[in-house]
């Protein structure tokens, strides 16, 4: 006790600090400390301190009252201290914050008020008098909503730790504040942002929104986030969003809209975001990408779409963007089929991407598609076919026998003499003996899938033969 107030005595030299010292030391003696002449703080923190101590040091710094039990906070708890940046009193158990309770604190810049559990409710003037307030973290608490004018005396603030309230909606006190950064609002429970929830906040570059359960964002919400670099958006219940959800906020570099329940992506959501360098659109129910969506994101280097229900990917999905760096692209149903062999030979190329099981044609299901080997006729691919050959089943003659009445009922319409027409064509293209050639040369693990694909050929040519007795033409063309 005497070597900590010697110490501080001497490091403290004004005769005023020595003095309001005793307050301090009073409150928690074995962790006050004052370290510099003219940057006191005072490090009271897990002293379970209940009540505020009538006095601190006027030329304090910084106060850590953090893991305490205070309460409650009356009018000017502080008093006035003009030398205050820093006021942390996380982890108490307040639950009544009187208005003007941080009057006299006019030069505070950050002010951390996380985890008090009971913090239900803030009034307009709660605080008040804070004009340099720059920081506010206010996260876990349990606040529902805050007063729309409750930072009109704090036009500098930049960043809002906001995660872990109650709030069913972004509060509307954050409108128009252009100084905000950073906004932290995830894991809370709003439901919807609406197209005025964050207008006019112009600087802002950090914008967290997780872990809420959005369903619905109007149409230019985001319209005035002109310089938004992060965005989270993710775990939420998106099914869709607005065709020009992110028109103008180009200079976003992460997006994350992982964990949603979308199933169509639009070539329009991501058309101005030329500085993209992440995105993620893993964890939703994705069924299509439609052509064009990724063509302006000039900047990409990762593209998160695993854990969707992705079946097939066209190669003009990516045109003509040339990753940089990664592709994910596992836990989606892929059907392996020749419509995705440029991804496979990218896959080989670039090694940017792997992990695509394939769940379909039945053949290749399990493997992995740098495990496909596709077949080739005449030097286009066949795919892996649906039959188990090994099985000479009734599962076979049913699968034949439908299609082979798929065919019976497309040549008893009238496509019939137009196919018939064109003929000269699948003739050349389509030989039994080339079909041959290729069950031969097709690859080992090809075999299985090309040989089922040319018997059905075989039996259903031979059944059209039959049924239209022509013998110049061949329907081989129409199984694969
Ligand atoms: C915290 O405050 C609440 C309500 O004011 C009270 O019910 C609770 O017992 C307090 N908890 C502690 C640990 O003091
Ligand atoms: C933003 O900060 C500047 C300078 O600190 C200030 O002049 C301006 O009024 C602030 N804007 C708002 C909307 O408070
Ligand atoms: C997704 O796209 C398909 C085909 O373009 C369309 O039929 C379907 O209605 C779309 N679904 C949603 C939820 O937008
Ligand atoms: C890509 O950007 C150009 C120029 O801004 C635009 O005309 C085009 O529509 C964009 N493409 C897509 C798919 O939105
Ligand atoms: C996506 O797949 C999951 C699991 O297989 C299924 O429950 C869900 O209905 C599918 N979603 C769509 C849009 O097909
Ligand atoms: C084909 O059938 C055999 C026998 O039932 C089975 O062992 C094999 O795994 C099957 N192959 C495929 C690719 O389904
Ligand atoms: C294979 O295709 C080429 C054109 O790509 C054609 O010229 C050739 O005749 C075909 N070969 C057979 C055996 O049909
Ligand atoms: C047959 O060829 C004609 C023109 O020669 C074309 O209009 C028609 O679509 C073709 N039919 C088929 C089934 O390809
Ligand atoms: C036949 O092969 C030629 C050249 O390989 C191709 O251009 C044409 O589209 C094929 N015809 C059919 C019906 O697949």
């Amino acid at each position: 006790m005497t070597v900590i107030t010697f110490t501080v005595s001497v490091l403290c030299l004004l005769p005023q600090a020595v003095l309001a010292r005793w307050a301090c030391v009073r409150a928690c003696p074995a962790s006050c400390s004052c370290t510099q002449e003219k940057s006191c703080s005072v490090l009271c923190d897990r002293t379970h301190m209940a009540e505020l101590p009538k006095e601190f040091p006027c030329e304090a710094s910084a106060i850590n009252l953090d893991k305490n039990s205070l309460k409650f906070l009356s009018e000017r708890a502080f008093g006035t201290l003009p030398s205050l940046k820093s006021l942390s009193l996380g982890h108490n158990n307040i639950s009544f914050i009187t208005p003007g309770a941080f009057k006299g604190l006019t030069n505070l810049v950050e002010l951390k008020m996380a985890h008090n559990d009971y913090i239900c409710y803030l009034h307009t003037r709660t605080f008040t008098g804070l004009k340099k307030l720059m920081r506010l973290d206010v996260s876990n608490c349990n606040l529902f909503n805050i007063p729309d004018r409750i930072f009109i005396d704090q036009p500098a603030l930049r960043e809002l730790f906001c995660f872990e309230n109650n709030f069913r909606r972004i509060p509307g006190a954050f409108r128009g504040m252009e100084n905000l950064t950073h906004i932290y609002l995830e894991r809370n429970k709003i439901e919807a942002v609406a197209y005025n929830s964050l207008l006019g906040l112009t600087r802002l570059k950090y914008l967290n929104l997780q872990e809420n359960r959005i369903n619905v964002i109007h149409d230019q919400s985001f319209q005035d986030l002109v310089r938004l670099e992060n965005f989270y958006l993710n775990d939420n219940q998106l099914t869709d969003l607005p065709r020009f959800a992110f028109k103008g906020i180009s200079c976003l570099k992460m997006l994350n809209l992982g964990g949603n329940k979308l199933i169509n992506v639009s070539k329009t959501w991501f058309s101005d975001l030329v500085e993209l360098e992440v995105l993620y659109l893993d964890r939703n129910q994705l069924l299509n990408i439609e052509e064009g969506t990724f063509e302006n994101l000039t900047s990409l280097i990762t593209l998160h779409l695993n854990s969707n229900n992705l079946t097939t990917l066209p190669f003009p999905v990516f045109q003509p963007v040339y990753f940089l760096g990664r592709l994910f692209l596992f836990r989606n149903p892929w059907e392996c089929d020749c419509s995705l062999e440029w991804l496979k030979e990218w896959m080989e190329s670039y090694k940017l991407v792997r992990d695509i099981p394939c769940a379909s044609p039945s053949s290749v299901a399990g493997l992995d598609l740098g495990q496909v080997v596709f077949a080739k006729s005449n030097g286009t691919c066949v795919d892996p076919g649906e039959l188990n050959l090994t099985t000479v089943s009734s599962e076979i003659v049913s699968t034949t026998e439908n299609r082979f009445n798929s065919l019976i009922s497309k040549l008893l319409q009238q496509e019939l003499r137009e196919e018939m027409g064109n003929g000269t064509e699948s003739l050349r293209n389509g030989t039994l003996q080339e079909l041959e050639d290729g069950l031969l040369s097709a690859g080992v693990g090809g075999w299985r899938a090309h040989a089922s694909q040319s018997l059905l050929c075989v039996v259903v040519s031979w059944f059209i033969l039959a049924l239209i007795g022509q013998s110049d033409i061949y329907y081989c063309l129409s199984c694969t």
